[in-house]
């Protein structure tokens, strides 16, 4: 492993289903404590991304390092071992578990010794939850229920969090209560890729950007640059 490895890198990711190609050559790289927004319209293609990050699907080709660990094609289970939490698009919660039992089954994934440590870190970044350990998730709010979508991905000790439109049927309040985790996750050293298409939400949550059209990187730059950039616009609603 080498010291100035980035946290992730993707070196030409080629993946589908089936015969369908969906990703068409991905490259990317997220440094340790950054933020970073893959943007892109309905049907992009990036839900496929994070869930080929996250080893949900292998890619036919290229490269997926973790600080210089090739990753690409293992296990879900040893990806998330690894050190990559996923947070997936719709969050799939169990909607008659409750809140405490989501966190004990992905706890399972993390070291017995290290338990207790990330489940009293976890509930510090949510108290709401810390309340209604013994409710079941599918009584939640929407904000709860996303709250406890991430909890759980923090119980398995990532170094890398996948966010999959944390942003999907929140009200604004709600999901600036949801972003204004990433500063505190950057303090605890873990790297956030956030996938949106909300391009104002996107950018404003974000230090780094990609924009993905049709399973291809077709811009990237800072937050700042990107806001200012009117190909971001005609990439977006040209079409
Ligand atoms: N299981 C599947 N079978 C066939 N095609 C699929 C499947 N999953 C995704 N696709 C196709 O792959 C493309 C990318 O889908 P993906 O879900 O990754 O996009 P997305 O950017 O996450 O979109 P959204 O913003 O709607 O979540 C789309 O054209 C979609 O129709
Ligand atoms: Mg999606």
């Amino acid at each position: 492993m080498s010291g100035s490895a980035p946290a992730l890198a993707l070196e030409g990711i080629v993946a589908g289903i089936g015969p369908l190609t969906i990703l068409d050559g991905v490259s990317l790289a997220l440094s340790a404590r950054e933020v970073v927004v893959v943007l892109g319209a309905n049907g992009a293609g990036k839900t496929t991304l994070l869930r080929t990050i996250a080893g949900l699907l292998s890619p036919r080709e290229g490269g997926i390092r973790l600080f210089g660990v090739p990753i690409e094609g293992r296990p879900a289970h040893l990806i998330t071992r690894a050190g990559i939490g996923h947070v997936p698009s719709g969050r799939e919660l169990f909607p008659r578990l409750t809140v405490g039992d989501h966190l004990d089954l992905a706890g399972r994934l993390s070291p017995p010794a290290r338990r207790n440590e990330l489940r009293e870190r976890t509930l510090a970044m949510f108290p709401a939850l810390g309340e209604r350990l013994r409710q079941r998730a599918g009584t939640l709010s929407g904000g709860e229920q996303q709250m406890l979508a991430i909890a759980r991905a923090l119980m398995t000790d990532p170094r890398v969090l996948l966010l999959d439109e944390p942003s999907t049927g929140l009200a604004p309040k709600i999901v600036l209560s949801v972003f204004q985790t990433f500063p505190v996750l950057r303090e605890q050293g873990v790297s956030v890729l956030l996938a949106e298409q909300s391009l104002t939400l996107g950018l404003s949550a974000a230090d780094r950007a990609y924009i993905i059209d049709q399973g291809r990187i077709v811009l990237s730059g800072t937050a700042r640059e990107l806001a200012n950039d009117h190909r971001v616009a005609d990439t977006y609603l040209g079409r």
